[in-house]
This record gives C-alpha cells, structure tokens and sequence, in this order.
C-alpha cells in the first residue's frame, strides 16, 4: 500500500525516483508525486499514475541530488492533486512521503489547529509533517530529535522519508510496521518499500527494522533504534536480478507470471526435491519439524490468494499428514479471541511478507506462546523475520497485482511440507513416498502442456468478456481452485464471480442460474468426480452454460458441458497446480478483452500494508 523511494548522492535524483515509482506502481496509483531538492524543495504531485506525473513535470525544474517520491493507495482523503505525497509543513521546512496510518491523526490535527497550524490536505501524512515542524519550530531543536519526537507522539504504522529544508545534506527514514529497505551504493543511498527499485543499482540492501531511524547522508548511513542506540547497520545481498521484474516481451506482467509457473514450481522445489532421494529437504524447518510432526492442529492464516492456498493446504495436512487443519483470515483471526493450545502450530502465508492483517495476527499467535511458521516470497520482508521458522517460495518478484505464480508456489510448499509430515508420521510408505515425489517432477512439464493451450482459452473468453454473473464450482481440493479462479476473474475484469463447493450450489446459487451465466467447473478425476458430474447435469437442467476444467480424454463432462478445457491427469495432491492454470488464462483474456487494466486493477494494491 503506497510506494516510497529516496534517492540522495551525485547522481540526478529524477530518474531514480520516477524509476523507482514505476517498480512500486503496482502498491498503489491513485496519485504520484516527487520533492526535490535543489537550493530550494520544488514539489510536483498529480492525481493519477506516474506516467501522468511524468507529463504534468515536462518543462519544470526537477535537477536536483536529493529527492524523495510516492506513489499512493488511499486511506485518508480521496485521491486528488492537494492530498498526492510529498507533503510539506505549514511553513515549508518539512517534506515528506510516508506509507501506513496514523491512526491518532484526527486528535493530532485538532490540537495543531488550535495552536494555529493550517492544513491544505484530508491525509495524515500532512499532520505528521506538521506536528515534525511544530515540534522543531517549538523546541528549536533539530530534524532528527524533530522527527523522533513527533513519532513518539504518533499511534499507528509508518515507513517514511523526510527531507527538511535547513538540514539539506540528509534524508532521515523511519519505520514502524511499514517496510523501508536502505540499497547501499558507492557513496549513495537508494530508499524503497521493497527492493525492486533498488536492485538495478546495488544489491547491497538494509531492512530497516521497526522503530529503526536512520540518518542519511550521501557518506555515510547512522542507524539508531528506537532507544536512540546506534545500530550496526545489517547489509543483506539481493538475491533476484533487474531482469526479473522486466515484462520480458509480454503484454502485462501478469501474464508473463503466469508463463513463469513451470519455473517458478521448479525453483520451489529445487534443491528440496531429489527424484532419487527418499527425503524432502526444507532447511528452514529443521529444527522445527519435532514439533510439526507432532502438532496436534495446524492453525494457516493469510489474506486473499493467500487464504487460498491456505485452504490447500488444510486438504494436504489431512490427507496426508492426518493433522487436523483450520484456515483462517489473518484480519478476522487477529480480532478474535483465538484458542491456541501449546502443541498448536500457526503457519502464516504471504506473498509480499508485508500484509498488516497477516503480521498482526502473527504477532498475536506469538504473544499466545504458539510456534509461528511462515510461507513467504519476498526475502528479507518484515513476516519472515517475525516468524520462528518458514520455507521461501523462490517465485521471484510477482508485480501484477493479481497473484498468479506465488499461490502455485505456496501450494508447492504446503505440499512438500504436508509430504515431509505425513513420512515423518509413517503415514507414507516409501514407494507412496517415491511415487508423490515422482509426480511433483512432473507438475511444471505438465503445466507447459496447459499453457499451450492458451490460445484457445483466449477464443473461449471471448465468448464470455460480457458476462455480468459467473459462478466456480469445485469439490474437495478443487474447491479452492473454484474460489481462486473467481477472485481472479473479479478482480481484474470487474465481473461479479462467486466461488462455491460444488454441492452447495443448490443451498443458494443455484437461483442465479439462466441461460446467460457462465458457471466454471473444475471437474478432474479425483474422488469426488461423479458427484460433481452430477452438480454440472444440476446446471446443465437449469439452462446454465457449464465451462468445464476436466481431465485428458474425459468422455462423460465433454458429453455435457458447453466448453471443456483438458488438462493433464495428476495426482489429487497436485491437481490444484494444474487445473488454477487455465483460469488464470481466462480470467486474463477476459480483462484484457474488457480494456481492464490488468497489472494494476481498480481500488487494489499489491500490498496491503494497511488494515
Ligand atoms: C492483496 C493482493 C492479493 C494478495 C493479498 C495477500 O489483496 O492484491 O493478490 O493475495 O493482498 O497478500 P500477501 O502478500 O500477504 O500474499
């Protein structure tokens, strides 16, 4: 949610932090803006992406050596040009970008008001660029203790870069529940949510902790914690290149990752996974697995494509593990009062590693005594150094805002870990053991298969791009697939879809169903397979156009379904690997048929760093 970047050394800051905006784009683009300084602060922000920011500055003033930029997802104040970051205080010393909330902002803005402060904006960045200058101002002290003053004064969560007029060799960060990564270059420093604007310039990267500042001159980086102790700055090597976050010729990032899938499953199980070895390797876990073996429930939680995968994952451990398994959403977890026994195991999910709700409900699961275990694809971000254990994903950067390779991804590590379980149980005989691990091999090549398809699936969209209503239906395994396969429709072509379990269809749904409404089947041969065949003829009698998910070669769906779409026979465990494939195809070509703006959807960021 929202996008920082800074940029301070002997380079022009524009390009940088323009640059940058472009890569964090996908965690907000309501507005943009960039200061920058250069003898004065000159401030350009617009309403709209960074490409309109780019037209909105042609012709001005912007060299500069220091700056700092913004891209925005809105909470506080509708997305126009007064409430677009940077923001700068009432008599202009203070500018800054910040991502998170200020929860305590309205109290805060009262009580500067009364004292005479002016506002220009609805956000509540402006009352903490404000309340940094009344304090300085005030105290007559300066930037620094300004800004750490300030921020004791403040409820709520912040990544954040000031930049202040009468101290023009620095740049002060700050973070409290909102990532901020420093990229340490030859007397240079790069600032960014994440890493992604970062990598083309030095792989030599910090992450900030919570309650972290840091001082930052173009010589030299002193890092503080909260308790104003000097930190030893901890440098960390990226581990992706520049090329990983390029369209590499496609459209839209979104389908380039959805191509990467053989790939990315491949480098998931990498090293993890040896064909002729009765082990399954997961470095991370080691010094857990006495206590997964042994753990009575299995508590996942995550938040959208996360949940789903969380969802698999609770049909994996059951299945073969026999660990009782409950799913949960991070935001709803978090806000209850949940049970959590000793010998109960929490497993977080995250793509981005940055998901508020997902971080709180860690936090909690933590307080309660539980053993928290993270899944996790962005290295480095704030979940996996919350957790006491987890296993990567490798998808590498997924941009498109709708998750694609990084839920095929989490199910390969829910599925090797529910694997490694079940053996370590003596649930899994060797040769059932030889047998899974055989088949997992063969996932990515099965999925190259399917994405040959995609040219038929993009004609089979453009049957449907006009649908208004369309419905999911899975059982067993295939129920989550249903519900991925709808989140993905809906959210990037704006189609209202609901995903159900096939059979409760008649306890609702099936009253929306005419003779305009598409109804997505995944239907493959696994256990379930007749009485799902019986779900689809309960459609078919209603006049419902069935688009059916079947296996190779099958004869009875075909019969009846309107569409099929073939994918290669598998193992239940994995049939989820392969059947979201062709759905994510679909769900694509509609959008892209529909003139949606596919990597970067309406009202959706990448990261929710925001509750
Ligand atoms: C946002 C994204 C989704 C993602 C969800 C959870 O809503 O648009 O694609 O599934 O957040 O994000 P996480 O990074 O925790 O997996």
């Amino acid at each position: 949610m929202c996008g920082i970047v800074a940029y301070i050394g002997d380079r022009e800051a524009l390009p940088v932090l323009i640059n940058g905006l472009k890569r964090l784009e996908y965690r907000g683009y309501d507005s943009a803006g960039v200061a920058i300084l250069n003898k004065e602060v000159n401030i350009y922000k617009c309403k709209g992406k960074v490409s309109d920011l780019e037209q909105f500055m042609e012709g001005k003033d912007k060299t500069g050596k220091i700056g700092i930029g913004h891209t925005r997802w809105a909470t506080h104040g509708e997305p126009n040009d007064v409430n677009a970051h940077p923001h700068q205080s009432y008599h202009g010393k203070f500018t800054i970008i910040h991502n998170g909330i200020i929860e305590n902002y309205a109290r805060l803005r009262t009580r500067l008001e009364e004292r005479g402060v002016k506002f220009q904006s609805e956000t509540d960045t402006e009352v903490l660029a404000n309340l940094i200058e009344y304090i300085y101002e005030q105290g007559k002290t300066d930037a620094e203790l300004a800004v750490r003053l300030a921020l004791s004064k403040v409820i709520g969560a912040y990544g954040l870069v000031v930049l202040c007029a009468d101290e023009p060799d620095k740049l002060i960060a700050a973070r409290k529940g909102s990532p901020l990564v420093i990229g340490v270059g030859n007397e240079e420093y790069f600032l960014a949510s994440d890493a992604t604007p970062i990598v083309e310039y030095t792989k030599s990267v910090i992450y900030l902790n919570d309650g972290d500042v840091a001082i930052i001159r173009k010589e030299q980086l002193i890092l503080k914690t909260s308790g104003q102790d000097m930190s030893v700055p901890k440098v960390t090597e990226l581990t992706f290149d520049i090329g990983e976050i390029d369209k590499g010729g496609y459209e839209h990032f979104m389908l380039k990752e959805i191509f990467e899938q053989p790939r990315s499953i491949e480098d998931t199980f990498r090293g993890r996974v040896r064909p002729d070895d009765l082990e399954l390797h997961l470095g991370g876990l080691y010094q857990v697995m006495p206590k997964l073996v042994e753990a009575k429930r299995i508590i996942i939680i995550g938040c959208g494509t996360s949940w789903h995968a969380g969802l698999v994952g609770e049909y994996l451990f059951e299945d073969l593990a026999r660990t009782s398994v409950e799913v949960e959403y991070a935001s709803e977890f978090r806000y209850r009062n949940p049970i959590i026994n000793k010998d109960d195991i929490v497993i977080a999910i995250s793509q981005s590693g940055e998901t508020a709700d997902t971080l709180a409900a860690i936090k909690l699961a933590k307080e309660q005594g539980a053993l928290v275990l993270g899944i996790c694809n962005v290295v480095g971000s704030s979940i996996p150094r919350e957790t006491d254990a987890g296993v990567y994903t490798h998808a590498g950067p997924e941009i498109g805002v709708a998750s694609t390779k990084a839920f095929t991804c989490q199910v390969t590590v829910l599925a090797m870990m529910a694997i490694l379980v079940g053996k370590k149980k003596g649930l899994i005989s060797e040769e059932r053991f030889k047998n899974l691990i055989h088949e997992f091999t063969l996932v990515p090549g099965k999925i190259e298969k399917i994405l040959t398809k995609a040219d038929s699936i993009k004609k089979l969209a453009a049957l449907y791009k006009d649908a208004t209503n369309s419905l999911y239906l899975g059982r067993g395994y295939l129920f989550p697939v249903a519900l991925e396969g709808a989140l993905k429709l809906k959210e990037i072509s704006y189609i209202h879809a609901e995903g159900y379990p096939a059979a409760e269809m008649k306890h609702g749904p099936i009253a929306l169903i005419d003779d305009k409404m598409p109804v997505v089947v995944v239907a493959t041969k696994d256990s379930s397979y007749e009485k799902i065949v019986s779900n689809i003829q309960e459609v078919k009698a209603r006049n419902g156009i069935v688009i059916a998910v079947v296996t190779e070669g099958d004869t009875v769906i075909s019969g009846m379904a309107d569409h099929v779409i073939e994918i290669p026979d598998a193992e239940n465990v994995y049939a989820t690997l392969l059947s979201v494939v062709p759905l994510q195809l679909f769900s694509y070509y509609i959008a892209v048929m529909r003139g949606c703006n596919v990597d970067q959807p309406r009202n959706l960021a990448k990261s929710v760093t925001v509750e």
